[in-house]
C-alpha cells in the first residue's frame, strides 16, 4: 500500500513537494479529506476505519444486497431503463459508455452505448418491457438438437423457424448500438430526460431496410470494401455499413462528437479475414441461441465481419448523422478511446484492444490540428498512421508503426500471427523459436502478408490489426479497458483489467506484475503513460487492484475511468459475472462490482475509497461527470446476468477466506442473493439495465 501510494504521488508531481493541482481544485478538498464515508465491501479494508478486532466481528457474516449502494448524503435518480422510448425506438440493453455534452444553459445530450445482450434476463423480460412477443423459447427448442446453432444464411430453415430466428436476432440487434437522449435541467438542478429531434437510436441493424440510415466509413479499409474481386465475402454494400453493435466504452472529441468503440464484435460476426482484408462468409459463424447464449446475430442478415470492430464517430447534435466508422484507427476489439487535439500537432487517438494479450494503440493523423474545437477535425481521422505500444520492463516504451514496411519480429512463442497459407483466413500459432524464425524468413515485413495496392493493402493490414501487431512484436497486454487523458498532466491513463493468460494470448509477465511482483496477477492496474518525444514514452503503474494484504488497493478488475476537476480518479470495476461472490474464482472475494474514488492530493491521495457497490450480477459502467462534477451519470449493466430475475428472497450462503488489515485470516459466511430485481426492487420483477444520476444531497460538487 505504501509503495503504491508513493508511486501515485510521484507521478502527480506531489512527492517532489510541487503538488500540482488542476486550476479548479477546491481549497477545502485541497487540505481535507473526502466528504463521504466509504461504502462497505465484503472485504476488510483500511478505509473502513475498523481495528482488526472490530473487522473480525464486522466481516464474519456479510449479506450482499441487490441495490446500488451509495454513501450517506448522496441520492440516486433513475434516468433511463431498457425499453424506455427513445425517438422512434427504445432504450437498448446493457448500457455502457455515457457521454454528457451540454448544449445550452439548461439543455444537454447524453449519448449511450448499448453493448450486448445477456440472454437470460433479456428474454425473461422482453415481452413485459416491450409489449411484443418474442419466440425465444421456441427457437431454443427448435435448435436444441443442433447445439443451438443454425447457419440461416447458408442453409435457410423452413419459413416459420426462419421468421422466429429473424425476430430474435432483429430484436437483439435493435437493443445494441448507440442512443442519444436529450436532457433538461429540472428545477432542483438535476438533469432529467426531455425530448428533442436529437433523440434517436443507431441500432445493430441500422440501414438494413433503409439505405439512408447505413453508416459511412472512412480511411484505407474503404478501398477493401469497394474491391471488385476479393478472396472472401462481398456484402454488395461497398463502403456503406449496416449497423453498429458491441459498443462498449468510447470517448468524446473537443469538437463535440462522440466516439463509440465496437468491442466484442467477434461474438456476432466472423473476425478472421483473408490476406486482402475481405471477410469470411457469414456461414463461418452460424446463429446460436440457447438459454444463456446468443451469438452469431449477423448470420441471418449476411453481415460482413470486416465491417465491425471499428471506432464509430457520431455527432449527437445532428439528428441526420448515423455515424462513420474510421478505419484508419484499426480494427480490433476496441474498448475505449482518448483524443488529444492540440493546435499545431497531429491528432493523437489512443485505444486498447480488450482481449488477453490485446495491444495498446495510438493513431497519429497525417494532418495537423489547427483549432481543436473545429468540427472539420473529423476529417483528420481519415488518414494517418496506426502504432502499437512496446513496453520495456524499465518503464520506457516505443510506438511501432503498423505499415507495410514494418519488419516482422514476433515476440516469444506461442504467438498468433496471420496464417502462413495466405489463401486461408485467420491465424496460426507459432509455437517455438524455430517457427518464428521460419515465419520471419518467409515474410520480411507486414507488406508481404497483405494483398492489394497502396490504400487497399494498408486497408487489409488495418482490418487485421491485432494479428499484424502480433507479427510486428507489439507487447501483449492485460486486457486494456479505458483510456483517458489526465487533464492536469496531459498524460494517458489506461486501465488494464486482468493479467491472467488466456487462449488468445498472455500479458507480458515482465510488465504486468502484482504489487509484490506476483505473476500472473488477476486484479488489474491503472497505468500512466507519458509521451517522451517522437515515438517514445514512459509508463508506470499508479494503482494496482488486489487485496490490501497482498499489496493491492482493495478493488479488482478496474474498467472505466474519469478524472474530476479536483484531479480525483473515478473508476468502476468489471469482475466477471461468473466470478462475483464465487470463492472458486479470481475476484470472487471482492463482492459485487463497484465504483471507487482515488484522490490525487490531500492526506488520502493515492488510496482507493469505495463510492458505490452495484446490484447483483451487474457491472458498473459509463461514469460520466458533469463539467463541474456536481452530478454523476452511472450505468448499471447486466443486473441479474447469471440467474435472471430474483424470485422471492432466493439466496445462497457461501464461505470465503478473507484477510483482515493486519493480514490475519478470517472465514467469512457470505449471503448472496441469486438474480436481481433492480431497479424496481419488486420481488420477481425482471432486472433492467439502467442509467442513474447521482448527486450530493446538499447540491455541492460530489467531492467538494
Ligand atoms: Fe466491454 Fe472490455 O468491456
Ligand atoms: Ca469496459
Ligand atoms: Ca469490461
Amino acid at each position: 500500500m505504501a509503495l503504491q501510494r508513493r508511486q501515485f504521488l510521484l507521478l502527480l508531481g506531489a512527492a517532489a513537494g510541487g503538488l500540482s493541482l488542476p486550476s479548479k481544485a477546491n481549497s477545502a478538498r485541497q487540505q481535507g479529506r473526502l466528504p463521504f464515508q466509504p461504502v462497505r465491501t465484503p472485504l476488510p479494508l483500511p478505509s473502513d476505519g475498523l481495528s482488526p478486532q472490530q473487522q473480525r466481528q464486522a466481516y464474519r457474516v456479510v449479506r450482499i444486497n441487490d441495490t446500488l449502494n451509495l454513501p450517506e448524503g448522496y441520492d440516486q435518480q433513475l434516468l433511463a431503463s431498457w425499453g424506455d422510448p427513445v425517438g422512434s425506438s427504445r432504450f437498448g440493453f446493457n448500457n455502457d459508455f455515457l457521454a454528457f455534452r451540454q448544449i445550452g444553459a439548461d439543455a444537454a445530450l447524453l449519448t449511450v452505448n448499448f453493448e450486448y445482450i445477456s440472454p437470460l434476463p433479456w428474454h425473461q423480460g422482453f415481452t413485459a418491457i416491450t409489449g411484443q412477443p418474442l419466440p425465444y423459447d421456441a427457437v431454443v427448442a427448435a435448435l436444441a438438437s443442433t447445439g443451438g446453432k443454425r447457419d440461416v444464411w447458408g442453409n435457410a430453415p423452413e419459413a416459420d423457424l426462419k421468421a422466429a430466428i429473424n425476430t430474435v436476432a432483429t430484436e437483439a440487434l435493435r437493443d445494441q448500438g448507440i442512443g442519444v437522449l436529450r436532457l433538461k435541467r429540472a428545477g432542483n438542478g438535476n438533469w432529467e430526460r426531455s425530448s428533442g429531434a436529437e433523440d434517436r437510436r443507431i441500432t445493430g441493424l441500422a440501414g438494413l431496410n433503409d439505405p439512408k440510415q447505413r453508416l459511412r466509413s472512412s480511411g484505407p479499409a474503404t478501398a477493401v470494401f469497394r474491391l471488385a474481386k476479393r478472396q472472401g465475402y462481398d456484402d454488395g454494400l461497398g463502403n456503406r455499413i449496416i449497423g453498429t453493435f458491441a459498443n462498449c466504452a468510447g470517448g468524446t472529441t473537443p469538437w463535440g462528437t462522440v466516439l463509440s468503440a465496437e468491442e466484442n464484435f467477434q461474438s456476432q460476426v466472423p473476425e478472421a479475414v483473408y490476406a486482402d482484408g475481405s471477410a469470411m462468409a457469414p456461414s463461418a459463424m452460424p446463429f446460436r441461441c440457447q438459454d444463456q447464449r446468443l451469438y452469431g446475430l449477423g448470420n441471418p442478415f449476411g453481415l460482413a465481419g470486416n465491417k465491425y470492430g471499428w471506432m464509430v464517430e457520431i455527432d449527437p447534435a445532428n439528428p441526420g448523422d448515423s455515424g462513420t466508422k474510421h478505419t484508419a484507427l484499426g480494427r480490433f476489439r476496441h474498448e475505449a478511446v482518448a483524443v488529444r487535439a492540440r493546435s499545431g500537432e497531429p491528432l493523437h487517438v489512443y485505444s486498447g484492444c480488450d482481449r488477453r494479450g490485446g495491444h495498446l494503440y495510438r493513431f497519429l493523423s497525417d494532418g495537423v490540428v489547427s483549432n481543436p474545437n473545429d468540427p472539420a477535425n473529423s476529417a483528420l481521422l481519415h488518414n494517418g498512421t496506426l502504432y502499437g505500444a512496446v513496453f520495456n520492463p524499465d518503464g520506457t516504451g516505443t510506438w511501432i508503426a503498423l505499415t507495410p514496411n514494418t519488419p516482422i519480429q514476433p515476440l516469444a512463442a506461442p504467438v498468433q500471427v496471420p496464417h502462413s497459407n495466405r489463401s486461408k483466413a485467420g491465424s496460426e500459432s507459432l509455437n517455438n523459436a524455430q517457427d518464428i524464425a521460419a515465419y520471419r524468413q518467409r515474410y520480411g515485413n507486414l507488406g508481404a502478408l497483405y494483398r492489394g495496392d497502396g490504400e487497399a493493402q494498408l486497408g487489409a493490414l488495418l482490418i487485421d490489426a491485432h494479428l499484424a501487431a502480433n507479427a510486428a512484436g507489439i507487447t501483449p497486454t492485460a486486457r486494456p479497458e479505458d483510456t483517458v487523458l489526465d487533464p492536469a498532466s496531459g498524460d494517458l491513463l489506461v486501465t488494464f483489467t486482468s493479467g491472467m493468460p488466456g487462449s488468445e494470448g498472455t500479458p507480458d509477465p515482465a510488465i504486468f506484475r502484482g504489487p509484490q511482483g506476483q505473476s500472473p496477477w488477476n486484479e488489474g492496474w491503472i497505468m500512466r503513460l507519458s509521451e517522451q518525444g517522437e515515438n517514445r514514452f514512459r509508463w508506470q503503474m499508479v494503482a494496482t487492484g488486489g487485496e490490501p494484504a497482498d499489496g493491492g488497493l482493495g478493488f479488482a478488475n478496474p474498467d472505466n475511468l474519469a478524472v474530476d476537476p479536483t484531479g480525483a480518479l473515478w473508476m468502476v470495476t468489471d469482475i466477471g459475472t461468473g466470478s462475483q461472490n464465487n470463492p472458486k474464482f479470481n475476484g470472487g472475494t471482492f463482492g459485487n462490482n463497484s465504483c471507487w474514488v482515488i484522490p490525487s492530493h490531500g492526506p488520502q491521495a493515492g488510496e482507493a475509497f469505495c463510492f458505490a457497490t452495484g446490484p447483483m450480477e451487474c457491472e458498473l459502467t459509463g461514469l460520466a461527470l458533469t463539467p463541474s462534477a456536481d452530478q454523476l451519470f452511472l450505468a448499471v449493466q447486466h443486473p441479474g446476468e447469471r440467474h435472471g430475475r430474483r424470485n422471492g428472497n432466493a439466496e445462497e450462503a457461501r464461505r470465503f477466506q478473507v484477510q483482515l488489515s493486519n493480514g490475519e485470516a478470517l472465514t467469512q459466511q457470505r449471503w448472496v442473493p441469486l438474480g436481481s430485481n433492480w431497479p424496481s426492487h419488486r420481488s420477481g420483477a425482471v432486472p433492467k439495465p439502467s442509467v442513474v444520476l447521482i448527486r450530493r444531497r446538499d447540491g455541492q460538487a460530489l467531492l467538494s
